[in-house]
């Protein structure tokens, strides 16, 4: 059996609103052996959300292709592939992996004040961590929100000033070159990334285990005791060098020399200066708004990972201006919680962007793809899919999931889903469907994988019954 006759058919009355044909009616097939065609219609759903069930092997990838093919071509697309296989023509795709390190900032702001802003970038960093199968204690979830509102701050970027938002993005690799070039002006102009925050970090680290505050006296203080403990880790190296060729005594060695006393009167003097600045007394309390030292280096640590995946760095993937992106994140499949926070990430992102465009008027704008989307549903409904399905359909964008069963649906989903699509089920998942989804459990028995299917489209005014429908 082939979905290949899955046809786009613009009506004139209906320029760029897509029909797709899914399959023909059953039971007219059946009994009368009447092709009886049964569109999806873009203009007659309640909204653009489907959900697609069914085994491993029943044609769920398969039947998305078909349906994704069959838009109308003024719709952008994402579509998050994890098993690489959601090929589409038209589409751009880029692999996501630890080798070809594209990924996205973070730290990027929407410069929308009533959309965007530092809080909620640093909201949406916090909540991604959350999302996943390790979520960061009440203690490491403050050091992390300092982290971040400071780092801004330290780039001039303030979360009590819109104006302050707007900063260039740039790659990794533009930013090591800016670095080398010493271009301390044109870095400022670009907004942080992960590693900034975790320099940040290192340096609070520092400050915490020296009980100084990094800020002003301290802040030179920390800076001459990290030039001394440069000068003599040269010279210990150097030292090394010199004793394998057996050299015993050396000019750059004197030299070295040198620059480490110079380094050390220096930072024994800003040291005092810093003692002898001290005002509130409270200046070790300050420091503690980092917490102790375990939780600081806790959020180190899960900073380094997540930096070392990958998909969070400064290397915009390259999708250009194409309107079907397909992210294949197979070489993610392994690291779950990393995988989950870019899914999230990435739909938070794709939210913020669709209502700062406004309403759509009904009409459907931009569509996500989300394949085996058990791993990214559950019932809280600060998950971006149940906002989605919730709160985005005026703003012109749906969601298709799929998954092996509907219990992989969140209630949100099952509830609000313009269409559901049931392809063959496990028997064990007959009963808990049919009481779920108000379809009769004979019903089920008759799907076929890659043959037949029940759907239920809740059109205007129309009933939401399930229809059966036979493929090809
Ligand atoms: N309607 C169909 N007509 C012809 N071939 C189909 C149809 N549906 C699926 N197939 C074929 O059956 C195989 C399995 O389909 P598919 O990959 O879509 O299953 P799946 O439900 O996505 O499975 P999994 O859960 O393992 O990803 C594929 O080779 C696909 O081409
Ligand atoms: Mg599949």
């Amino acid at each position: 059996m082939n979905v290949g006759s899955i046809k786009t058919v613009m009506t004139t009355e209906k320029k760029n609103m897509s029909q797709i044909l899914i399959g023909n009616d059953f039971w007219k097939m059946r009994n009368e052996n009447i092709s009886l065609p049964i569109y999806w219609r873009e203009s007659e759903v309640s909204n653009h959300h489907v959900g697609v069930a069914g085994t491993s092997g029943a044609g769920k990838t398969h039947w998305i292709r078909q349906f994704v093919t069959g838009m109308s071509d003024t719709i952008e697309i994402d579509i998050f592939d994890y098993h690489g296989d959601i090929e589409i023509p038209g589409a751009t795709t880029v692999l996501f992996s630890e080798a070809t390190r594209y990924g996205y900032n973070p730290l990027i702001l929407n410069t929308d004040e009533h959309y965007g802003g530092v809080r909620r970038a640093v909201n949406d960093v916090i909540q991604a961590i959350n999302s996943t199968s390790r979520k960061l204690g009440a203690n490491q979830e403050g050091v992390l929100r300092n982290l971040l509102l400071d780092t801004y701050m330290l780039k001039g970027i303030y979360a009590d000033n819109p104006l302050s938002w707007k900063k260039r993005e740039a790659s990794e690799a533009e930013i090591k070159e800016m670095k080398a070039q010493r271009n301390w002006s044109g870095l400022r102009e670009i907004y942080p990334s992960l590693s900034d925050v975790i320099n940040l970090a290192k340096r609070k680290l520092k400050a915490l285990w020296m009980g100084i505050e990094d800020k002003d006296h301290g802040r030179q203080a920390l800076s001459a005791f990290d030039d001394y403990a440069r000068a003599m880790a040269a010279i210990n190296q150097l030292r090394i060098k010199l004793n394998k060729a057996n050299i015993k005594d050396d000019e750059e060695s004197q030299r070295l020399e040198k620059r480490m006393e110079v380094a050390k009167g220096k930072a024994l003097e800003t040291h005092a200066t810093f003692l002898n600045n001290m005002e509130s007394g409270r200046e070790f309390e300050e420091a503690m708004k980092y917490n102790s030292k375990d939780v600081l280096l806790s959020v180190i640590t899960r900073l380094e990972n997540l930096h070392a995946t990958g998909i969070f760095n400064a290397n915009p993937p390259p999708f250009g201006n194409a309107r079907i992106r397909r992210y294949v994140l197979k070489p993610l499949a392994q690291s779950e919680d990393e995988l989950k926070m870019f899914v999230r990430f990435r739909l938070r992102a794709i939210i913020r962007e669709r209502m700062q465009r406004g309403e759509s008027g009904g009409k459907l704008e931009h569509f996500i793809v989300l394949d085996e989307s058990k791993k990214f549903n559950d019932e809280d409904a600060s998950n971006p899919i149940n906002i989605i399905v919730n709160e985005l359909r005026k703003f012109g964008l749906g969601i298709l999931l799929s998954g092996q069963s509907p219990a992989h649906f969140s209630s949100d989903f099952i509830k609000n889903a313009g269409t559901l699509l049931l392809l063959n089920l496990a028997t064990s998942d007959w009963d808990e469907a049919a009481r779920k989804l108000k379809i009769e459990v004979k019903n089920l028995k008759y799907l076929k994988p890659q043959e037949s299917a029940a759907v239920r489209m809740l059109e205007k005014r129309q009933s939401a019954v399930f229809r059966q429908i036979k493929f090809g």
